[in-house]
């Protein structure tokens, strides 16, 4: 049976949890980057949620943390003072992130008090419609500016951001039970060593041999993550496309992450029927993982709508969970 324990509250004290009973976290905390203005993303986390996510796990238990490029270190500085051990970042790198800038040349004019030249007329779009990403929402109609001033001329095309390419994912550990060795630790709490049988990279077509000896189901995971092959033969990495906000009908969470990239995720730090804590489910896509990899899930969301989101999800997927096993 699948199983899965949600509340509707802060996760911050971890009440309802007992020290050393979780396995594993996957969490996507607010990034502390006011991401669209929403006002859970104001700031990061405090550091009590570290400290008791700390506390509630079992002796060698890893966790992947989200974070944003600008405020990963502050992320960092917090898990690892709260005692866990830093092991690795995982980058979930992309193609299609849009850069966020502004066009420099044209507010220098702005600023000496010149008109910038208008040079013709482009069509806005923004976003996607629903039913197929093709089908662009209809674009406003703007003009085009071009600089007109000497030291506008000479900024034209200077931007302010890097084109974003990749999403930092921390991997901790809280450290094994002080006097046991991984096996020793292992066999007391069950959690110390990560679960590369589920999520092995398998070899390329026509790939027979790679290294002295071979793993059968392919290459141990890197710690890189793409969203599509880069064209550079085959490839090494585990590729997970990024989803389309509003994909699902009734999910509106604005910073909703594919399944598929949850599934990588919990499987590498996870084995079956252990449980796995999400402090920060938003819409639960850790949860729906969680249930798909016959893993138990206990998720906090503080949001009254996202928490009916993840409720709904979850419940639809146990429901089809349950039903097919009969
Ligand atoms: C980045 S979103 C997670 C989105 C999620 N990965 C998904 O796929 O839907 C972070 C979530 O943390 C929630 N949150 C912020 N502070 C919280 C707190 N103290 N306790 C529980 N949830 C909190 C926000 O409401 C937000 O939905």
């Amino acid at each position: 049976m699948s199983e899965f324990k949600i509340f509707n509250t802060s996760s911050y004290p971890l009440k309802e949890l007992d020290n050393n009973s979780i396995d594993a976290i996957a969490t996507d905390p607010p990034y502390g980057i006011s991401y669209q203005n929403n006002y859970w993303d104001k700031d990061l986390p405090k550091r009590e949620i570290w400290e008791n996510s700390f506390r509630v796990l079992k002796p060698g238990a890893f966790a992947v943390v989200f974070s944003s490029i600008r405020l990963m270190h502050r992320l960092m500085v917090d898990l690892e003072d709260s005692g866990f051990t830093i092991k690795d970042v995982l980058f979930w790198s992309y193609l299609n992130g849009m850069p966020k800038s502004r066009d420099v040349a044209l507010d220098i004019d702005k600023e000496l008090g010149v008109n910038s030249k208008v040079v013709g007329k482009y069509n806005y779009v923004q976003g996607y419609k629903k039913d197929g990403a093709t089908n662009y929402y209809a674009g406003k109609e703007k003009l085009k500016y071009e600089p007109a001033s000497e030291l506008g001329i000479k900024y034209k095309g200077a931007g302010l951001g890097l084109k974003p390419a990749y999403e930092p994912i921390i991997l901790i550990q809280k450290p094994i039970e002080k006097g046991l060795n991984v096996a020793q630790n292992i066999i007391k709490y069950g959690v110390g060593a990560l679960n590369f049988e589920e999520t092995r990279i398998p070899y390329a077509n026509g790939e027979t041999k790679v290294g002295h000896n071979p793993h059968p189901k392919g290459r141990v995971p890197a710690n890189i993550i793409r969203t599509e092959s880069h064209n550079d033969g085959y490839d090494k990495f585990f590729l997970v496309p990024k989803v389309r906000q509003k994909k699902e009908d009734f999910n509106s969470h604005p910073t909703l992450k594919p399944v598929e990239l949850m599934f990588h995720l919990v499987k590498l730090i996870s084995f079956e029927n252990q449980t796995i804590l999400d402090p920060f489910m938003g819409s639960g896509s850790t949860g729906l993982a969680c249930l798909k990899l016959k893993r138990k899930f206990i998720g906090y969301e503080l949001d009254k709508d996202y928490f009916s989101i993840a409720e709904r999800r979850l419940t639809i997927e146990k429901n089809k969970l349950d039903n097919s096993l009969f």
